[in-house]
């Protein structure tokens, strides 16, 4: 009796029906809908690939199995391919960034009094925008609480740049983070690894499978974490051009788009501005080097270009946030506040909240330490017609500012200065940048780089505006 029960129990064993929410034979995950009926995998796959909208539920089961190790590398690279070539409806945008915002911690703010607006840009060369509008911003009289990624790409990100500053702590228990916004205004801490786990292991899976310059995986990535960083509202700044994302204007709408659609949806109202990113943004690319032009450009002496993107972008935060009455009221505001050095002060009051000096920030050696200077000069005479905006920054990177793969380290002096930008004459042997590094041996590499990056020609090119675009608008 008992020999015969064993025996149709291993039967049964054999033939049971999959019921499963694990992996079972490669390509064939199971798991159970609703219903009960099994979903595969695979199904979903074919389902995006054919150009179909999956459920709520189908893009839980692939985001969620696959943070959790169910679901294969191999399985997801597919999908991510198919979102790539088919793209994703306005729902299953939402659908993607509520289930990667919910894999993870989400910020409570309530702590901080106000409406706390966040802003984040999609990046670029030279873009430190962070490091002028969080202190401007908080000089007159706004909260801000950010929290900022290590560089992404070619060059630092804000969290590299703050950290090249010595002692910078970006990383601080979330009490101090709280007591330091109410009482200096602004501080800014590295991203917290529990934002979001979701989105941070799709990203380093797209990153080396082709498939991070897709607007629906752009949007739901950046709006996931913001969405978990519990502010009140967002402005997102959408670079276009050589050195973003999106090449063209039409790309960088549709992404912005995307993006307002998916914070009003959300319960957060965002606004979008879209900007030029055809050329580096500022002089200054490298980590340092970033912070000292940051700090001229909020004592009122920074590169044209840069001071004003961050006056727009802070004017615009000022109105959202319902400090002033409209964006006029904030533009004379920050103006104000930059001539009258109270927005530089608030700089110095930040970094030394986080660990730094005074004392180093005051001294300009401390922001030309590379061993090795460099002019690198015009080999021919005429108008800079156009600058490859990410050669320029992958020239930087070569020199040391930026990181070659995940987990490289960055060298703080390293980068380069612009003399001369896109519409300025150049005669041969001038300067058009000044490249620092210390190390020798990287700077042919870098040279070439920047050469391969810069085009001349005999016609003053048109200037393209810096401001291309706002999108959204209910504050
Ligand atoms: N930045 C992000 O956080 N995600 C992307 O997909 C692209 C840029």
């Amino acid at each position: 009796m008992n020999e015969e029960f064993c025996k149709f129990f291993f039967i049964f064993l054999l033939f049971r029906p999959f019921r499963l929410t694990e992996p079972l034979i490669q390509g064939k995950i199971e798991t159970t809908r609703e219903g009960g009926d099994p979903i595969r995998v695979c199904d979903i796959i074919d389902k995006k690939k054919n150009g179909l909208a999956l459920t709520a539920g189908e893009i839980k089961e692939l985001v969620e199995g696959y943070t959790k190790g169910r679901i294969p590398d191999y399985q997801m690279s597919a999908f991510l391919m198919a979102v790539y070539f088919q793209g994703m409806t306005e729902e299953e945008v939402f659908d993607m960034t509520q289930v990667m915002l919910h894999s993870g911690e989400q910020i409570s703010l309530d702590q901080i009094p106000g409406i706390k607006v966040d802003k984040h840009s999609t990046g670029g060369v030279g873009d430190k925008t962070t490091l002028v509008i969080g202190p401007l911003v908080a000089a007159c009289g706004g909260k801000v609480s950010k929290l900022s990624g290590a560089g992404l790409g070619f060059t630092g990100g804000t969290k590299d740049k703050l950290e090249a500053i010595p002692g910078y702590q970006t990383s601080i228990p979330k009490e101090r983070f709280y007591e330091i916004v109410n009482q200096v205004g602004v501080s800014v801490v590295g991203q917290n690894e529990n934002i979001a786990p979701a989105d941070k292991k799709i990203y380093a899976l797209r990153d080396v499978t082709a498939t991070v310059e897709s607007i629906p995986l752009i949007a739901s990535s950046i709006m996931s974490k913001k969405l978990a960083s519990g502010c009140d509202k967002i402005l997102l700044d959408v670079t276009v051009g050589s050195g973003a994302f999106m090449k063209d204007l039409e790309q960088a709408r549709k992404l912005a788009q995307t993006m307002v659609d998916i914070g009003e949806r959300g319960g957060v109202p965002t606004v979008a501005m879209l900007t030029d990113m055809d050329v580096p943004l500022g002089n200054a690319v490298g980590n340092l080097l970033e912070v000292k032009e940051a700090m001229d450009t909020l004592q009122g002496r920074g590169p044209a270009d840069f001071t004003e993107l961050c006056m727009e972008m802070s004017a615009q935060m000022l109105w959202m946030a319902e400090l002033v009455k409209d964006h006029d009221e904030g533009r004379r505001r920050v103006e104000r506040r930059i001539s009258s050095g109270e927005a530089y002060e608030k700089f110095v009051e930040m970094i030394e909240a986080q660990g730094g000096s005074r004392s180093f920030l005051e001294k300009k050696e401390n922001f030309q330490r590379a061993e090795i200077q460099e002019s690198f000069v015009a080999r021919e005479e005429g108008y800079l017609v156009k600058m490859d905006t990410k050669g320029c920054g992958n020239a930087s990177m070569l020199l040391g500012a930026g990181r070659k793969k995940l987990g490289d380290t960055i060298d703080p002096d390293a980068g380069l200065v612009f003399c001369k930008k896109k519409g300025d004459y150049v005669q041969k042997g001038e300067t058009i940048a000044k490249l620092y590094t210390n190390q020798s041996s990287l700077l042919p590499d870098a040279k070439r780089m920047l050469e391969a990056s810069l085009f001349f020609g005999a016609q003053k090119p048109e200037k393209d505006p810096l401001i291309l675009d706002w999108i959204g608008g209910t504050i």
